[in-house]
């Protein structure tokens, strides 16, 4: 199993979901990610797994001088260069775990809803603070813990169909979990919040926020967006390097 978002038929229901089409004002975590963004007017700033470079773009217009987005699908990037190209924004296929993280080269790191791919987390975290500058700032969404946990990754639907509860199972297993998620198999990693939150504080950061997403009001119970919206989905992070 490579990454999906190169398999024709997942990148093609990728591009369907609203966060696709319409970009951040159209995913449900933006509202609380936004304002965790440090002031960015003449900073530089690294995208960890980019996608289609929605975060790159919005660095760009929020003034900062250099923008990098990584990521290890073609096709994302490919994307990216034709919704989010910028002057200050450089597109490159690398992977997070292969980025050569040079010391003390970014005032800020990003990552949206990419670090559940990765099965290290300690060593991203790592070198994360090590290319960040002193008092830089590191902002991620992982998949949250409670949402990777169990292999199926979704309700336990009633016989009407309707969602009856999110069950969590293997909690403290932490590891691979191969996944559905657009109607393909995916290979996802589960953490503990105990990996996540320790992990930074073991990687010398101080953690300055940490944020349970809940989509916006006007995102839930609409039809299409309840599924996935109502997940208990998304965790925000935001550490700083002292
Ligand atoms: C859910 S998308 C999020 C994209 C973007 N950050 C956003 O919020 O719109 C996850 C992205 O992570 C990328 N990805 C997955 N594993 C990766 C890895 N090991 N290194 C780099 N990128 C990876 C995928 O190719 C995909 O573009």
């Amino acid at each position: 199993m490579g990454n999906e978002y190169d398999n024709d038929m997942f990148f093609s229901r990728y591009a369907e979901m609203a966060r696709s089409r319409d970009g951040l004002s159209a995913a449900g975590e933006w509202h609380q990610l936004r304002p965790l963004f440090p002031p960015l007017s003449g900073k530089s700033v690294l995208d960890l797994g980019c996608g289609y470079g929605w975060h790159c773009k919005f660095s760009e217009e929020q003034g900062a001088r250099e923008v990098l987005g990584i990521d290890l699908s073609e096709k994302m990037l490919a994307e990216a260069e034709r919704r989010n190209s910028g002057r200050r924004i450089t597109y490159r296929v690398c992977g997070i775990d292969a980025y050569e993280y040079p010391q003390n080269a970014w005032d800020c790191v990003v990552s949206n809803l990419a670090l559940h791919y990765i099965p290290d987390l300690d060593r991203v975290f790592r070198r994360v603070h090590e290319t960040l500058k002193e008092d830089g700032i590191f902002l991620f969404n992982i998949e949250h813990p409670a949402f990777t946990a169990g292999v199926g990754q979704d309700w336990v639907y009633g016989a009407d169909k309707k969602p009856l509860y999110w069950p969590i199972d293997d909690y403290f297993v932490p590891g691979e979990r191969i996944t559905r998620f657009l109607g393909c198999e995916v290979r996802k990693y589960h953490h503990t919040l105990t990996q996540i939150l320790m992990g930074l504080l073991n990687s010398g950061f101080v953690l300055e926020a940490v944020v349970e997403a809940e989509p916006p009001e006007e995102m839930t119970g609409s039809a299409g967006m309840a599924d996935e919206s109502r997940r208990p989905m998304m965790l925000l992070v935001r550490a700083a390097k002292k």
